[in-house]
């Protein structure tokens, strides 16, 4: 398996091209089983998950092909795929393939509405916290489908099609309202849903479904309602700039001091997130090209968050800020309300000489100035990147092990920190 090896100290200047979002792709890959037309997606990511999801819908019966790389194109530039899904051949996601990408599961909404009838495997554990699917089923039931468990496998059916319905969502979740807004596309009637997520991804899946011939009014809000159409058409359709990758430089450059361009992102995307990095003493300017960060040499002062449903502070930034926090001039409170259990890269971090103290739903982070290089270990996507971030300040050598958790999320890691003056690089397996 293979580690990334940082050493710390050096500050990051440059720019960074910011890809497609990871968050964004998947829903909008799975989208490809709503229609027999093809769906065009520009600006995919080069990522495990991406990749990984592509062998899961192909499964399913979906063909994909990737564009080749253009002449003269940047090395990191989104990829162009075209997926068609004119046959489903299995409307079964079996164990093996759901239980690696937890994501997977929501082909489940597609394959319902399209064929009436989909076997998805329950996704199973998880590093974060439980992650029920409660509340994807809940609305596939509202919207007419009779679900059953069958050992372990979802099985849910709607035989003469799905009827529009009302989905009020008890707590605000992204994939359940992905499924819900997927399924709906194909109901017969009307659709409602309230206490939707309003996640930029979700207003992405939403503007590349209208694209498809979807009906679909209030993405972004949260109330969403969906006018069912007989059928979806082929489209042509730009991922969205990763806010999360975005979020995760442009706390690396208020760690480390520097002036760093993020080429393509959009500050828009991460305010809540933006805001408090300003507040911690970085300078944030969104420009023409991306969205600029720059620090130099004072003190990172500390700052209290909470991590919240979108437009608040998202969770995928948490881990991050707090391997931001580990070398702030005084203590900080970071709160996790969303996932339980989502702290697990504080061992590690403790482990470059961070002083994290855990109560509850909160850690409490007093910054020092010794963080000190060491041997750490990946434990999930965001988790693996705020070791990332504090070993771009800590003194010596860090070595993360268990890379592949990174690979998931993030492109060419060591390539764009590398661009930017990290003294980072990849030890492959055999070395
Ligand atoms: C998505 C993101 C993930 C992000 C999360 C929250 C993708 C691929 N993943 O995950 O990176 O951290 O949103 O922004 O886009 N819940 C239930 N029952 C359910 C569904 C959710 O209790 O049926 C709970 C979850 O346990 C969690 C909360 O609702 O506490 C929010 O989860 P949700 O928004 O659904 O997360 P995901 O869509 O899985």
């Amino acid at each position: 398996m293979d580690r990334i090896r940082i050493v710390g100290g050096r500050p990051l200047n440059g720019r960074i091209p910011i890809s497609g979002a990871k968050n964004a792709a998947l829903p909008l890959m799975i989208a490809s089983l709503l229609t027999d037309r093809t769906l065009t997606l520009e600006n995919l990511p080069r990522l495990a998950d991406v990749n990984q999801l592509m062998r899961i819908l192909g499964n399913q019966g979906v063909d994909t092909s990737i564009d080749g790389k253009r002449k003269g194109e940047h090395e990191v530039a989104g990829q162009t795929a075209h997926l068609n899904a004119r046959v489903i051949v299995d409307t079964t996601a079996p164990y093996e393939l759901v239980s690696r990408m937890r994501a997977s599961f929501w082909v489940l909404a597609p394959l319902l509405a399209r064929m009436g009838e989909a076997k998805v495997s329950l996704p199973g554990g998880c590093a974060i916290g439980t992650r029920p699917v409660d509340f994807l089923l809940m609305a596939m039931e509202k919207l007419g489908a009779s679900i059953d468990i069958d050992a372990g496998y979802v099985v849910a059916k709607a035989p003469k099609g799905l009827q529009g319905g009302e989905i009020d969502f008890p707590k605000v979740t992204v994939g359940g309202t992905h499924v819900a807004l997927m399924a709906a596309t194909l109901a017969n009637g009307s659709t409602l849903i309230t206490n939707a997520a309003r996640e930029p991804e979700v207003v992405d899946l939403a503007e590349c479904l209208s694209k498809m011939g979807a009906r679909i009014k209030g993405a972004g809000t949260s109330e969403i309602e969906i006018e069912g159409v007989a059928r979806l058409s082929g489209a042509s359709h730009s991922v969205m700039p990763d806010r999360i990758e975005t979020g995760t430089y442009a706390m690396a450059v208020a760690m480390t001091g520097g002036d760093v361009l993020l080429e393509g992102a959009r500050g828009d995307l991460l305010q809540a997130a933006l805001d408090d990095l300003v507040k911690t003493g970085a300078e944030v300017t969104q420009e023409e090209a991306g969205l600029r960060i720059r620090k130099n040499g004072g003190p990172i002062q500390p700052v209290d968050v909470t991590t919240q449903p979108y437009p608040g502070f998202p969770t995928d930034l948490q881990a991050q800020f707090m391997g931001l926090m580990t070398r702030a001039d005084g203590v900080s409170r970071i709160r996790e309300t969303i996932f339980e259990n989502r702290f697990m890269h504080v061992q590690e971090l403790a482990r470059l000489g961070a002083h994290i103290h855990l109560e509850g739903d909160t850690a409490i982070v007093t910054g020092t100035q010794k963080l000190k290089g060491a041997p750490v270990m990946a434990t999930d996507l965001r988790a693996s990147v705020s070791l990332v971030i504090a070993a771009l300040a800590a003194q010596g050598e860090t070595v993360v092990s268990r890379v592949y958790h990174l690979d998931r999320g993030f492109e060419h890691l060591e390539k764009k920190l590398g661009a930017c003056g990290a003294e980072v690089e990849r030890l492959s397996a055999a070395e």
